[in-house]
Order: structure tokens, then sequence, then C-alpha cells
């Protein structure tokens, strides 16, 4: 029972065009539905349901929300009341709200993005089906990204006033939806405030992370690719593409994940991160990087701290 993975990112993007072909052409999703207003629902190829990003035409680049899949419906109800428990107020939306989704709950979270929980998304089936499949499909293009892997969030941090979103985001996810830790970034006295944590619902080492910054925020989101040769293949077509890279090919150590970092045409930061890193299984340790560390942490091939990490990112 409980959240099972994440299940979509909404978008508000200035162009929606070019933001259509960055993420069909580029990304290698397939377009799966268009409202009357130009939004548009996009899947890639090894995803099942019928989106995974959502993109609303705006005159601002901003998140609309993030959305995770609960197990089954009645874990809608269970886990509202834990979260209102929490002290969280809980908006609930009738079957269709939440476009093409059964009935739904969302709140914001306490670093201010708004979440929904479903239980149920139309159904189309990964483009290679489930009888006999081979292990792509012949229309797979672009960089050909699996499927919608996490995202992350940013939370206000300001020790000396007593703020910590990250600390408090981690504590509504684990508290109230039962997230698990799997990596901290610890800084300031002691190395005794959370400034960044990496949670998880299955057996990757994340499915949503936070981490610390001056105001609250989206950072990026990310798509999931097997491996390393696959990581290279998405510069080629990243470059082919004229795309501004932020990070190169290289690794994190946090997650372990194979990474390129890079923004779509709105400014908003993408992400394709190959390999299951390792097994995050609920009895495994928690793993602890030090402020000292957390360079290599994030960028561990070049170990050099890539400013713009943390100074450009997207408005919730
Ligand atoms: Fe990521």
């Amino acid at each position: 029972m409980g959240v099972t993975r994440i299940g979509h990112v909404a978008l508000r993007v200035m162009d929606i065009a070019a933001s259509v072909n960055h993420y069909t052409k580029v990304v290698g999703m397939d377009v799966t539905h268009r409202d009357s207003d130009g939004t548009t629902y996009l899947k890639c190829w090894d995803e099942w349901d019928k989106y995974s990003v959502v993109l609303k035409p705006s005159d601002r680049a901003q998140l609309d929300h993030i959305a995770y899949k609960v197990e089954n419906d009645a874990d809608l109800d269970v886990l509202g009341k834990r979260v209102a428990d929490a002290g969280v107020a809980v908006s609930k939306h009738a079957a269709g709200e939440l476009t093409f989704c059964g009935r739904s709950i969302s709140f914001m979270l306490p670093s201010g993005q708004r979440m929904y929980l479903f239980a149920q998304k139309d159904f189309l089936g990964k483009d290679v089906g489930v009888m006999n499949p081979d292990p792509w499909p012949d229309s797979r293009h672009g960089i050909g990204a699996h499927w919608l892997d996490h995202c992350l969030i940013l939370g206000e941090l300001n020790p000396e006033k007593g703020i910590n979103r990250v600390a408090d985001c981690h504590d509504f996810l684990k508290g109230a939806l039962d997230f698990r830790l799997t990596e901290q970034g610890m800084v300031g006295p002691n190395h005794s405030v959370m400034a960044a944590a990496f949670l998880t619902r299955t057996v990757k080492p994340h499915d949503i992370a936070i981490v610390g910054a001056p105001t609250n925020g989206f950072h990026h989101l990310s798509f999931f690719l097997d491996g390393w040769h696959d990581i290279l293949h998405a510069g080629d077509i990243l470059s082919k593409n004229r795309v501004k890279i932020e990070l190169l090919p290289s690794r994190h150590g946090i997650t372990r994940g194979e990474t390129i970092y890079f923004f779509d045409p709105n400014g908003i930061r993408n992400e394709t991160f190959g390999g299951l890193g390792y097994a995050a299984h609920p009895d495994m340790p928690v793993i602890t990087w030090v402020e000292e560390e957390m360079a290599r942490g994030i960028f561990y091939t070049a170990r050099e701290w890539v400013d713009s990490f943390s100074s450009a990112y997207t408005a919730v």
C-alpha cells in the first residue's frame, strides 16, 4: 500500500511549440494528447500510463505540480488523513480533475511545491507491448528515455533564521507518506544541518530529492537510461540539437548515477540518469555526505562545484 512511484511532472512553459519539440525530438517522448488550449501530454516508450510530462502554455516557466501514484484507491483516504494529521491542508479532486486520472488528492509540500497523489491513470501500454516483447521499439528516437525517473525540488535553507524546508520536507515525506531516506547531505556546525535528502519508495536510490536553496523551487526532472553508453549517446543528441548542457557526461557520488544536466527551451533543467546505482532495500543504512565532500557527492568525476547548479532553478 502507499506511494508506488513518480507519476508525472506538470510544467508551465513559455514556448509550447519549442517545448514539445524538445521533449519529443530530443528527450524522445511521444505526444499522447493535446488540449484545445495547447496543453500537451507526453510519455516515454517504456512507460504504460498515458503521460509522465505535462506542458502547459504560460507566460512564465514554472512548476505546476508533481504527482505520485499510489497502489490502491483506498490509499488516497489513508494517506489524505495522515497528511491532514500532519497539519497540511488536503484538497480532494474528483475523477478527471487531474486529466485522464481517477480521483486524486493534493497538498503543498513544506517546501512549497504542490504534490498530487492518484491511484489510476489512463493506460496506453509500453511501445513494445507485453507479449514476447523486443527490448526496445523501432519507434525509439532522440535520447530514447525509458521513463521519468525522479525529480529534485528545492527547499529554503536559512539556519540563521531557523528555516530548514529540506528537513521539514524530509520529515513530512517520511512521516506522512512512508518515504525512506537513502542519502543525506549534512552541513553547518558538526554537520548537524540537513541540506539535502534523497528519498525512495522503491528500491531505486531515489524517487524524489530535496536540496537546500535561498528560496523554494524546482531543480530538475530526470529521465532513466540503461547505462553509460546511453548517457554518452544522449550527449550526442544534445549536441546535435544545440541544447544547452550544464554538466557533461559524468557520475554522481550520491546515488552513483551516471548523468548529464541540460536545459529545455524554458530554462527548466532536465537530467538523463543512467544505471540503477544500487538496490535501496528498506534495511539499507543511510549514506551521509558532509559539506566538505558535497562537490564530490554531486559532481563525482570532476569534484568541482558547478555554480549554476545552485543558482539556476525554476519557480514554483
Ligand atoms: Fe537527479
